[in-house]
């Protein structure tokens, strides 16, 4: 049986054409990729990459300057970091949240846009796999070039089931039977309409964005639609540790904000979203709430206070 696509890079001596991460004596990263006859120049001197050519990965390669560099192959949170960007990525944290809790599995059929630099197609299609199906709509045709050429350096060749579209996802999205939907974009309450009518019974749409203001759009238009079952919104913040002797504790810096994701699900056709059982919180839906479903765009700036600091919601059965 043949290997899944780009699995043949992932393990083994190191081979032309491999992506190569040195790590220098400051934990600092250098990536490139290897080429018979060529050299790696650093500050501290060079060194061949034939020394690497066919040994293991987790050499030791030393300069020139006698500077030594810790050879392995980048990780994909690696890759994606490094990687000519057009627009920002879905940094790796938040691409394990989207792989996890929008269930993408392998064989599924799913629908991204946008496709920015290509880090989440990278994610996605290493989870669906060669019987998978992703089909990637971006609407910029110098991110869509940026994006296949790091996808495609990724996994050594062309992905077979990647298709990429250039065209806005709401007025190109012509794909049914869909398991999953993951929209990163400005404006992903715009492609609902189109999501619904992709999506099967039971599947995902999932959307990350960056501000507040974007999540409330999302999540208001979703429940409003009545097609899907009452969204999820939620971040991810991680937080790494310096652990060394007695010093144990976070580090000083950290990455503090990447986005917001949303999810729900598609329900059959015909089905009326089931009543949700917590009314809002007091004034969430006040005067002053001018989003999707409300009948008025004006209103008391006490109203918007009393939504905004509003206690714990009440559980009720009516
Ligand atoms: C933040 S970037 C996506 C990054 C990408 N997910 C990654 O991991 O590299 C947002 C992209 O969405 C594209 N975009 C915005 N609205 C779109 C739409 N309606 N249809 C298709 N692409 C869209 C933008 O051109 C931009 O490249």
């Amino acid at each position: 049986m043949s290997e899944p696509t780009g699995a043949a890079r992932r393990r083994g001596p190191f081979q032309v054409g491999d992506q190569v991460q040195l790590t220098d004596p400051k934990g600092r990263h250098y990536t490139f990729t290897l080429e018979a006859g060529k050299s790696f120049h650093t500050h501290k001197g060079a060194f061949p990459h034939d020394e690497l050519i066919g040994a293991p990965e987790g050499t030791v390669v030393r300069t020139t300057g006698n500077v030594a560099y810790l050879a392995l192959r980048p990780l994909l949170p690696d890759y994606v970091l490094s990687m000519p960007r057009g627009a920002a990525v879905v940094y790796p944290k938040d691409a394990g949240q989207i792989l996890a809790m929008a269930d993408i599995f392998p064989g599924a059929r799913v629908v991204e846009a946008g496709v920015g630099s290509g880090s989440l197609s990278t994610f996605l299609l290493r989870a669906i796999g060669d019987q998978g199906m992703l089909h990637s709509y971006e609407r910029r045709a110098d991110f869509a070039k940026i994006a296949q050429e790091n996808v495609e350096r990724y996994f050594g060749s062309p992905h077979p089931a990647w298709q990429l579209t250039v065209g806005d996802l709401q007025d190109n999205l012509s794909d049914t039977e869909v398991d999953r939907v993951i929209l990163d974009m400005l404006a992903p309450w715009e492609c609902v309409d189109a999501v619904a009518k992709a999506l099967v019974p039971g599947g995902i749409v999932c959307a990350y964005v960056a501000t507040t203001t974007q999540l409330a759009r999302t999540v208001e238009t979703l429940r409003e639609h009545g097609n899907f079952n009452e969204p999820t919104a939620w971040e991810t913040m991680l937080r790494t540790w310096h652990v060394e002797g007695l010093a144990v504790r976070p580090d000083h810096r950290m990455i503090g904000h990447t986005g917001f994701l949303v999810t729900a699900r598609r329900l059959a056709d015909g089905v009326e979203p089931p009543r949700r059982r917590r009314r809002p919180a007091p004034g969430a839906y006040g005067s002053d709430y001018t989003g999707p479903g409300s009948s008025s765009a004006a209103g008391t700036a006490a109203t918007a206070a009393e939504a905004a600091t509003g206690g714990p919601a009440e559980e009720t059965d009516a």
